[in-house]
């Protein structure tokens, strides 16, 4: 199949380099140089009908939320072209966490204990009903992952109010592992995908700001069978079922002593935790995503995974994530590349024959090993081939995993 990737960060270089190695022909829009050096065709630019139109596609698929967020499903659909994604009414599940929370309230989908409110006064007011710390504060709109303070003191608690307000939620603080939890859906049933796990702040042993994502890995045993059958009864399908969605759920779960609850939803594929799931992926995703473009397709579908854990390190720039620094020149992508890892690429640029940083998460360096202990160890091996000036990573990704298997 001829396929269109929107969007140009590591996720989309995950999909289109699952998709390339099953033999379809990929094209993004923007697209990166790694997409382009893997042998998919980038179209630059954000006109994604017409850059499907140029393509003549048989399909696209949306990376980022926000084209979702601004209709691009509905615009594709409208045109009589095929699509994977949710609508823009559908896409306010990630828009709007009061929406979103909402949602989750009357469909009955269990979720921290929160207010809304739309000033802040009537935020600072709302703090009174969690006079336990920490408690959480979240900015109502798309923030990539940093409108979100959880704040240990009560001056935190008011600081956060006023920076992230006026619309905001506060919640109470949950504690547990938390799990991305994907699923692809129809708009009738929905497909999970194998449960992976974010590191969300910048500096190891999860402290420091929030960011989009600072690695992942993709291990069998993150949830059991049944924890998984269960999210999908509870969260999935009945989001589903009230919504007709399409496209890519995505549950953040905290997995509470009280069972799993939903941190956030949102309505695509988690990033950097598509490029674990794309590297241990081990079926046709074209046909599964064909499958998802029709009501009802994925009835009888089902993924298949490779045994080996895989792990992805984000590599950053100087700076990330207040204020990234572009213009570093990157080197040692092709020696990562002969140690059996992928890298795939977010923030880069190709400026004359330099590859230089351009974003805040520049690489997501990605390998597998037989465990989960090799997975790290060869991911790290091939994250010290490379170099950039300011180049920043976690040391950790994965430990979560080690300490709870007593690998
Ligand atoms: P969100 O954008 O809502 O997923 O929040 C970003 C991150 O903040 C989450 O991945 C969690 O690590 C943390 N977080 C959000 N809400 C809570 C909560 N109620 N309790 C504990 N941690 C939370
Ligand atoms: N890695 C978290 C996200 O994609 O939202």
């Amino acid at each position: 199949m001829k396929i269109l990737v929107i969007g140009g960060g590591g996720r989309e270089h995950a999909i289109a380099w699952r998709l390339l190695a099953n033999g379809h022909t990929v094209f993004a829009c923007p697209g990166n140089p790694g997409i382009t050096a893997h042998g998919g065709t980038s179209i630059p630019g954000s006109d994604h009908l017409a850059a499907a139109r140029e393509a003549d596609v048989d399909l696209t698929v949306v990376g980022p939320e926000a084209p979702l967020v601004a209709g691009v499903v509905d615009q594709f659909r409208a045109e009589g072209l095929r699509i994977v994604g949710p609508t823009a009414a559908n896409a306010q599940l990630e828009a709007s966490k009061m929406y979103s929370k909402q949602f989750m309230v009357d469909t009955g989908i269990p979720t921290a204990r929160f207010a809304r409110v739309e000033s802040v006064e009537d935020g600072l007011r709302a703090l009174d009903q969690f006079p336990e710390l920490p408690v959480v504060i979240k900015a109502d709109g798309l923030a990539a992952g940093k409108g979100v303070i959880i704040a240990h003191t009560a001056e935190e608690a008011r600081d956060a109010v006023r920076s992230l307000g006026p619309k905001l939620v506060i919640e109470e603080f949950l504690t547990g592992e938390e799990v991305s939890f994907i699923a692809i859906c129809d708009g009738k049933g929905a497909l999970a995908l194998e449960p992976t796990q974010d590191h969300k702040t910048i500096f190891d042993g999860d402290t420091g700001p929030n960011t989009g994502g600072m690695g992942s890995y993709c291990d069998g045993r993150i949830l059991t069978p049944e924890q998984s059958a269960a999210v999908l009864r509870t969260v999935i399908e009945p989001a589903v079922a009230r919504l007709h969605f399409t496209g890519f759920l995505y549950a953040g779960l905290m997995m509470t002593a009280a069972g799993p609850k939903v941190l956030e939803f949102n309505v695509r594929l988690g990033d950097p935790e598509t490029q674990t799931l794309m590297h241990r992926m081990d079926c046709d995703f074209g046909e599964i995503l064909l499958a998802a473009s029709e009501p009802g397709g994925l009835a009888g579908k089902s993924f298949s995974w490779k045994a080996d854990p895989s792990v992805c390190v984000v590599m950053s720039a100087a700076g990330y994530p207040a204020t990234p620094r572009s213009g570093d020149v990157i080197t040692g992508i092709e020696d990562a590349s002969e140690q059996q890892a992928v890298v795939f690429q977010a923030g880069t640029k190709q400026q004359g024959d330099d590859l230089v940083t351009a974003g805040g998460r520049v690489l997501g360096v990605t390998a597998a090993g037989t465990t989960l202990r090799d997975a790290i160890v060869n991911t790290y091996d091939a994250v010290s081939r490379i170099s950039f000036a300011g180049a920043h990573y976690r040391r950790d990704i994965g430990a979560k995993g080690l300490k709870r298997w007593k690998e």
